[in-house]
């Protein structure tokens, strides 16, 4: 599934990444364990392509994808959380989850004009998938309608996690997907990573 070979990635004199291989086999759950400022977040840029590593190769089911743009690694079905939390807070849960879909959608912004009702039928076809796979299997129809920005912590984390399912990636990149959690919210979130 993916294969980092001989990656290197300074910022400055700062080497974050020294000369770094594995591989993630498909159908498996493949952990990167290490102190603060090991260079995991670092790790997890590069393969999104975020950041490009100085040196060294990255390929995403036997193709090159080094140079490639983020939002064309997206497409091909890698999709992450961020350590940070990266929502749009002023937006619902739902809406969040939705964007996190919209590679997935065929109407763009003119066939969406030229075809409206294809394009919303589309819409609801997709919106019925999304409330059936995921905000109900994440357990969160009951804030689906909240800001983000009112949820506690953990719950923002759980939407992260159903926004990067919501393009029903091959590969799911999880940065510190229980950071700040307490031992319930902990426990919730590992159970969801084995069912997913
Ligand atoms: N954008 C940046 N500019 C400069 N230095 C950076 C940048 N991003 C990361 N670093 C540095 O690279 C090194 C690796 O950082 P990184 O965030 O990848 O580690 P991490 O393993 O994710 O740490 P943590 O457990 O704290 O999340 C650190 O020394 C960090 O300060
Ligand atoms: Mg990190």
């Amino acid at each position: 599934m993916l294969t980092v070979s001989n990656a290197s990635l300074s910022f400055g004199g700062i080497r974050a990444l020294v000369d770094l291989s594995f591989t993630a086999r498909e159908g498996e759950i493949t952990s990167i364990i290490g102190p603060n400022g090991a260079g995991k977040t670092s790790l997890f840029n590069i393969i999104s392509g975020f950041y490009q590593p100085q040196s060294g190769a990255i390929l995403f089911q036997g193709e090159d994808i080094t140079r490639e743009r983020p939002d064309r690694r997206a497409k091909r079905g890698m999709s992450r959380t961020f350590q940070n939390l990266a929502l749009f807070r002023g937006m619902s849960v739902l809406d969040n989850i939705k964007l996190g879909g919209h590679t997935r959608l065929k109407s763009g912004l003119f066939s969406g004009g030229w075809y409206y009702g294809r394009a919303q039928r589309e819409e609801i076809a997709f919106r019925e998938e999304i409330e059936r796979d995921i905000i109900d299997f994440l357990e969160l129809d009951h804030i689906r309608k909240a800001p983000v920005a009112a949820l506690p912590y953990g719950l923002q984390k759980r939407v992260e996690l159903a926004r990067a399912l919501a393009m029903k990636p091959k590969l799911l990149m999880l940065d510190e997907p229980v950071a700040g959690m307490n031992r319930e919210e902990t426990e919730d979130i590992a159970r969801f990573i084995l069912d997913i």
